[in-house]
């Protein structure tokens, strides 16, 4: 059969259903029992989620956990989290009492800009180009009031627009770089709506500037897009503690292990291997927050690893130090986050997810995730360099390969009692589970 079709986008969902198993399943049946079993029998709510993207044949779960004991700037939260990967969110809600019985955690926004380009080749004069970009600069910010009202309003806007010549890189290379206040909002949409009236104005604008000679006049728009590398929005969460109380276990040394800590830290800050591992613990935390808030992980991720990068080398997004005897555990991150527009008012586990945060600004929103992202980096080196990462993956990942395996609860109940102090690996799990089936 053949596997290309046209006009698939055309047919309603059950026949996108029908096309896919009767196209690449052996049995069709069962794969369509796989697909529509995820449907929500709530119609309006299917409606709506089916609506969310283009050729929606099902929804794709994700666990929704929440992490309680988050003291943040002297305030409690539950902190929702979707993920799939064992351990994170106990490894969450585990440090976050620890530092919630440790006065809690202090996060600060540093600011709040967002940014955007207009790309162009201007073939001429760059000295003219300047001219012209002074004359008509009010320009740029009368031809956009229609789209800039509301969002004045609420106290943002539009910061300042630049112009910038990167000729050097490339022949004819020319920038607007602007910067952006989208206050609550993620704001992707008012920044590109912007950029493509700026756009707009400095073509219609070069046609009647008068020192342009014909050829400069055809300023050629390549493209007009926000960036997602905002490393003037950033945000900083930050733990601190007598070093002595750095212990809540008698099997292991405080001060040992608080400069332990702050090694295992500093090679993330100098060794690019172990770095991007460090800072994929951070995002454990980062990205289940973003996606429970409805936010763009993907924005989010492209950017704090660029600005992981910012030095010319890839390197830990958190830092460590003992200073007086007191330990400090600090994350810098860049989050452009909304709690107002896109999906925050459409998905109603979005919806949910910020009245349990106290409906948050995006500032708020910010802080709460920076701070999700330095406990789960707190709970990941706490365990390498305590008792080693696989004790606490295995003992969540052993409900995995039990369910898996189709396990009873007997068995259940068994095979966890025997892994208490027995080694875990999946082999040795499922070894012993045949074990007991023999
Ligand atoms: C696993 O998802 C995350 C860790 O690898 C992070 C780290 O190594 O710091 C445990």
């Amino acid at each position: 059969m053949t596997q290309n079709i046209k006009g698939f986008s055309k047919l309603s969902k059950e026949e996108k259903v029908d096309w896919i198993v009767k196209t690449y399943f052996s049995t069709p049946e069962t794969a369509k029992g796989i697909v529509s079993q995820y449907w929500n029998s709530n119609e309006s709510l299917q409606k709506l989620h089916d609506e969310f993207i283009e050729n929606t044949i099902t929804n794709f779960y994700l666990p929704y956990g929440v992490a309680p004991n988050f003291i943040i700037n002297n305030k409690s939260y539950t902190v929702p989290m979707a993920i799939e990967e064992s351990s994170v969110v106990a490894a969450a809600s585990k440090a976050a009492k620890f530092w919630g019985e440790r006065g809690g955690f202090k996060a600060t926004v540093i600011n709040t800009e967002k940014i955007g380009q207009v790309h162009f080749l201007f073939n001429g004069n760059s000295e003219k180009l300047q001219s012209f970009f002074n004359a008509i600069k009010p320009k740029f910010f009368t031809e956009t009031e229609n789209f800039t009202k509301n969002m004045q309003k609420r106290g943002g806007g539009i910061l300042d627009i630049e112009l910038r010549n990167k000729t050097e890189e490339l022949d004819n290379y020319y920038q607007l770089h602007a910067t952006f206040n989208t206050k609550d909002s993620m704001g992707a949409n008012f920044i590109n709506t912007c950029l493509e009236q700026f756009a707009k104005t400095l073509e219609n604008e070069a046609q009647d500037f008068l020192d342009f000679t014909e050829n400069e006049k055809n300023i050629q728009i390549i493209m007009s897009i926000l960036s997602n590398y905002v490393p003037n929005c950033v945000v900083r969460a930050e733990v601190s503690c007598p070093v002595s109380q750095m212990s809540e276990d008698a099997s292991i040394d405080a001060k040992e292990f608080a400069e332990k800590f702050v090694n295992a830290v500093k090679i993330a800050e100098i060794e690019p291997y172990r770095a991007v591992t460090h800072n994929k613990g951070i995002m454990n935390g980062v990205d289940a927050v973003v996606l429970a808030t409805g936010n763009d992980f993907r924005a989010v991720e492209a950017g704090i690893h660029a600005y992981a990068s910012k030095t010319g080398q890839y390197r830990s997004l958190s830092h460590a130090k003992i200073e007086d005897d007191i330990f400090t555990f600090w994350i810098e991150i860049p989050l452009a986050l909304g709690t107002i527009g896109g999906l925050t008012s459409l998905h109603p586990l979005v919806k949910f997810s910020l009245e349990m945060l106290g409906n948050p600004s995006a500032e708020d929103l910010m802080k709460i995730v920076a701070v999700t992202g330095l406990v789960q980096n707190f709970a990941a080196v706490r365990s390498l360099t305590t008792t080693g990462i696989q004790q606490g993956h295995m003992k969540m990942h052993i409900n995995n390969i039990l369910n898996q395996h189709k396990a009873s609860k007997e068995e259940k109940v068994q095979v966890m009692e025997y892994f208490k102090n027995a080694t875990i690996s999946h082999s040795l799990v499922v070894d012993y589970l045949e074990g007991l089936r023999k």
